[in-house]
């Protein structure tokens, strides 16, 4: 199966803006390929002018998806957390970045229409301070507890406004033992298309070891662990197909 040119379902892409746009009389759009959005990274929500609470996410899964999707000709928008690499510039990558879930959620809402693609490899704050002390630096006065209020589930939130062709991937880090029942749950509860499931080793590490749950149930597993750029190569193949099996 051909993985490009891909000729969108939905919205197909037509170009950059610019005199060469579609918007310019007599102008047919020649390539199609998919337009596909990648977050990466952690957040961090701060507690105070100095300190914030975040996790250990290095972003290379999502650097890795934006580069073999650049390697296929894809147009990529990443959004990118705090403390992450930052990818080389590319004419067909558009690099946004973002500190909070907050922040997050506004470039999602921005950029998921225009996209046919979702992959969601940020590790996402459950989390956040309720008051974070902007500007002032807390003393130390004895023990510390920290009121902390939930975060909104970003995914599972686009759910609603995503409209059909569009096609979500999550991603799940957890235990090993129980690793594909915890997966199944949130690819449901997110209503997502396919959900990566990973072990809690794959953070901090260039390799990764990887299930895909589709959104019927059947699984693909990755031959073992493998590198995240080789995954990533793996992981576009599928959408590839699955795109190719929605038209
Ligand atoms: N996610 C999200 N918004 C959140 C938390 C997670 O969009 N507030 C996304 C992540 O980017 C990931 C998927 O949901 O693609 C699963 O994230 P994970 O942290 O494993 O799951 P949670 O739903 O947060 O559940 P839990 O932390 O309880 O395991």
């Amino acid at each position: 199966m051909p993985l490009y040119p891909y000729p969108c379902k939905t919205r197909p892409y037509i170009g950059p803006p610019g005199p060469e746009s579609p918007d310019s009389p007599g102008q047919e759009p020649s390539i199609q390929m998919p337009r596909i959005l990648v977050t990466a990274g952690p957040t961090r929500e701060s507690i105070d002018a100095v300190r914030y609470l975040s996790n250990r996410s290095s972003g290379k899964v999502g650097l890795a998806i934006v580069e073999a999707a650049l390697g296929l000709e894809w147009p990529v928008t990443l959004l990118l957390g705090p403390g992450t690499e930052y990818p080389p510039s590319h004419p067909l990558l558009k690099t946004l970045s973002f500190t909070t879930a907050n922040e997050l959620q506004t470039l999602l809402e921005a950029k998921w229409p225009e996209s046919d693609i979702l992959v969601m490899a940020a590790a996402v704050a459950d989390f956040r301070p309720k008051c974070p002390l902007a500007g002032v630096k807390m003393k130390r006065e004895g023990a510390l507890t920290l009121d902390l209020e939930p975060v909104e589930d970003l995914l599972a939130g686009l759910a609603a406004s995503s409209t059909p062709g569009q096609i979500r991937i999550g991603f799940a880090l957890e235990d090993p033992q129980d690793l594909l029942e915890r997966a199944g749950r949130k690819l449901r509860t997110k209503d997502l298309d396919l959900i990566v499931a990973n072990p809690l080793s794959t953070m901090d590490s260039d390799s990764i070891e990887a299930t895909l749950i589709h959104r019927d149930g059947h699984c693909e597993e990755l031959p073992g662990p493998t590198s995240k750029k080789e995954f990533a190569k793996w992981l576009l193949e599928r959408i590839s197909s699955l795109m190719h099996t929605c038209r």
